[in-house]
């Protein structure tokens, strides 16, 4: 369930229309739903009441800190894989105490700052990774409190570029020789094993592959028990799959069943790592029809939003329901349209053959669960420069991204003043 519907035939994001927005920062622009943000954390956080687990939202997802600090406040941490995400997350109030960090390449800068913020867990996947951490952590006289991500080979059965749990991918330990890489672990000085960890991909829609790689982890907390390890923390992850289209997406209560039904009765605290299903349904990306061109075969509803905005549909074939945000009058009937943007490649189509009603130039359109994996993969491809987030709460919007400016990007740049003829020609 999210808060964008129709009004009176407009789009509204919870109590403010859309076009209000639009009309005032312009366009291209995301848009958040702070009260389905909140919800979703609400009804994920609700399927593991009366554990011990700990929600921590996959920034990765949607970095906004204004989004981070919306969900912290509900009581969310945070799962991270850069120190960029971990300056976000201490920018949004989340202690570091509910942060865990993940990645195969983690620098040793970037663990000298999670050291210094006492986060939850270092999800390590490596060996090479152990031992820089070890180095760093003695250097500082700490700690490092370590997870090993075990890479289960499990199939999650979702596009080959999301999946991470096979044992082809740069993920994880391979899961055979875990128990050799704990006993590593716990030789090292300034480690401190504390859990396990997994993460097998993104977007599942069944829960199978879950049971799988969850299933395994248990098999390997006994074991390494055994072995005299301590495994007092146990993170299952990110994943779970959300509708873009029509079809059905397992319920959040089912989800924790498979987690809980595997290793609920381990004595462990849970880390749970959702992104995409807190995020994706809380935004749109709202965009403008520029041009309807005819084609010799195709219609095109030429945008001003395009894959630098939006990459998804480019990279993945990835489908996202579009809606025009003035609902067509009763009986008007559609139209089949590609809509494209106007970077200079044929892969900057955003939907392809899509029923839309006929629509006029300067009319506003919505690109549908653009909250998860799109802000966040944007780039300035064509010099076109990061547009603006916005976060709605009831009738109030609030700014959270103003958008860059082309000077914006000049400005990061420099000509070399070397004197004339030492161009090398
Ligand atoms: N934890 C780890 C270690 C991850 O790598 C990820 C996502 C998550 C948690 C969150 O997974 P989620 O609950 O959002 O599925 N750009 C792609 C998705 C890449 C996901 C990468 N890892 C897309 O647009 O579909």
């Amino acid at each position: 369930m999210d808060h964008f519907a129709y009004r009176d035939g407009h789009l509204f994001a919870e109590d403010v229309a859309v076009s209000e927005i639009a009309n005032a920062v312009g366009t291209p622009f995301y848009c958040y739903s702070r009260a389905t943000l909140c919800r979703h954390y609400d009804v994920f956080a609700a399927a593991f009441e009366g554990h011990d687990a700990l929600v921590a939202y996959a920034v990765k997802a949607n970095s906004s800190v204004a989004v981070i600090r919306a969900l912290a406040r509900r009581g969310a941490g945070a799962a991270l894989v850069s120190g960029g995400e971990l300056r976000r997350a201490l920018a949004a109030g989340v202690a570091g105490s509910r942060m865990v960090f993940s990645g195969v390449g983690k620098t040793r800068e970037e663990m000298g700052l999670a050291l210094d913020a006492g986060i939850l867990q270092f999800n390590v996947e490596s060996e090479p990774e152990l031992r820089a951490l070890s180095e760093v952590a003695t250097a500082r006289g700490v700690e490092a409190p370590v997870a090993i991500r075990i890479n289960p080979d499990v199939d999650a059965k979702v596009h080959r570029k999301i999946t991470t749990g096979l044992r082809e991918n740069k993920f994880g330990i391979e899961w055979t020789a875990a128990p050799e890489i704990y006993a590593r672990a716990a030789a090292l000085p300034g480690l401190k094993v504390v859990g396990m960890s997994v993460h097998i991909g993104s977007q599942l829609l069944d829960l199978e592959p879950f049971r799988q790689a969850f299933a395994k982890m248990r098999d390997m907390v006994f074991r390494l028990r055994a072995d005299g390890h301590r495994i007092d923390i146990v993170d299952v992850g990110g994943g779970l799959g959300i509708p873009y289209d029509d079809l059905p997406s397992p319920a959040p209560e089912a989800y924790a069943r498979t987690v809980l039904d595997a290793l609920g009765d381990l004595g462990c605290r849970l880390v749970l790592e959702p992104g995409r299903m807190i995020a994706g349904n809380a935004g749109i990306l709202v965009a403008r029809l520029l041009y309807r061109k005819e084609g010799a075969v195709r219609t095109f509803y030429v945008v001003d939003a395009a894959m630098n905005d939006l990459l998804r549909p480019s990279l993945y074939d990835a489908y996202h329901h579009i809606l025009p945000c003035r609902r067509p009058a009763p009986g008007v009937g559609n139209i089949e349209v590609d809509v494209v943007g106007p970077v200079c490649e044929t892969g900057d189509t955003l939907a392809r053959q899509r029923n839309l009603p006929p629509m006029a130039e300067g009319e506003l359109l919505a690109v549908r669960t653009a909250g998860a994996y799109c802000a966040v993969m944007a780039s300035a491809y064509n010099s076109r420069p990061l547009v603006p987030e916005v976060l709605v709460s009831g009738d109030r919007w609030h700014l959270a991204r103003r958008r860059l400016t082309a000077v914006d990007l000049l400005d990061l740049e420099s000509v070399p003043d070397w004197p004339d003829g030492d161009d090398r020609a």
